[in-house]
């Protein structure tokens, strides 16, 4: 385990990414405006947390910090041991708005991390084409980026980020933009996937029952300044496949996690 050998002091134990007292102010030309308030989350190693709460509530905020896109004003995250910072090889990142080059091919943008890192080239294009298919884009590798729909961008985008196959998964509403029968679809590929590699994951959606279905725990956040109104332990059996939708208790928990947000919308 990589967050033990490092000189963070006892307690870190599994702990992949640790948040501590972390509060957002950004400075504008008109004002300031405070995005989160002291944040406190431990996402521990090959565990998924969903991030959930209304808009403008700092979700984004808090990922990009995590990723060290984006400094915090007070506070500390540590990832796997070091604080963050940009440009891990160990942290895959998709973004909300999906951030893909034009004058690449959807293949060459999806492979792009993987060659930043050097990796064994022919793997990486199996790996590429692999996960292509899996979002269902497979016939779209040679295509340029803006002959995709939004919702192909965002899976192709999602493709991007686990190319490399990184210890640490962040992402930011990565099927916002398709229709509700891929969407879930792609949630159960993503529970697969999750079930076999055990990735660390922080993973930020509108959608509660994605966020049940996918998480071993949801942090539900209230509005801006954003805090962490609960976290809400999702203890539905793993693996989770198409019947867990089907639960009793599947329902239970987003009606429960609905109302603590239907509290503040
Ligand atoms: N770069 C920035 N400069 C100034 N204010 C910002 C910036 N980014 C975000 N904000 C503000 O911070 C607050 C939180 O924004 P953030 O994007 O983190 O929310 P969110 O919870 O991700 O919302 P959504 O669910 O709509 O994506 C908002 O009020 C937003 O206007
Ligand atoms: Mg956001």
């Amino acid at each position: 385990m990589t967050s033990g050998a490092t000189a963070n002091g006892p307690g870190l134990g599994d702990c992949g990414v640790r948040i501590s007292r972390v509060s957002k102010t950004y400075r504008t030309r008109s004002g300031t405006v405070e995005a989160i308030r002291n944040i406190d989350l431990d996402v521990n190693e090959g565990e998924f947390v969903a991030l959930v709460g209304p808009s403008g509530c700092g979700k984004s905020t808090l990922l990009h910090i995590v990723a060290g896109l984006v400094d915090m004003s007070t506070g500390d995250v540590d990832v796997y041991g070091a604080p963050a910072r940009a440009g891990r090889h160990d942290v895959g990142i998709m973004l909300q708005r999906a951030v893909l080059l034009p004058w690449r091919s959807v293949l060459a943008n999806v492979l792009m991390p993987a060659q930043i890192q050097n990796s064994d080239a022919a793997k990486s294009r199996e790996r590429a084409y692999e996960l292509l298919e899996m979002m269902g884009i497979a016939a779209f590798a040679d295509k340029h980026v803006w002959e995709l729909s939004g919702g192909m961008r965002q899976r192709a985008s999602l493709a991007q980020a686990l190319v490399t196959d990184p210890a640490i998964l962040l992402m930011d509403e990565p099927f916002s933009a398709v229709d509700e029968f891929t969407r879930e679809r792609l949630n159960v590929e993503v529970a697969r996937m999750h079930a076999a590699r055990g990735r660390t994951t922080l993973f930020v959606t509108h959608n509660i029952q994605e966020a049940v279905f996918l998480a071993d725990r949801v942090v539900v956040m209230r509005p801006r300044p954003g805090e962490i109104e609960e976290i809400v332990p999702i203890d539905l059996p793993r693996p989770r496949t198409a019947e867990t939708l089907e639960l009793e208790q599947t329902a239970r928990l987003v009606t429960e996690i609905r109302r603590l947000i239907g509290k503040y919308v």
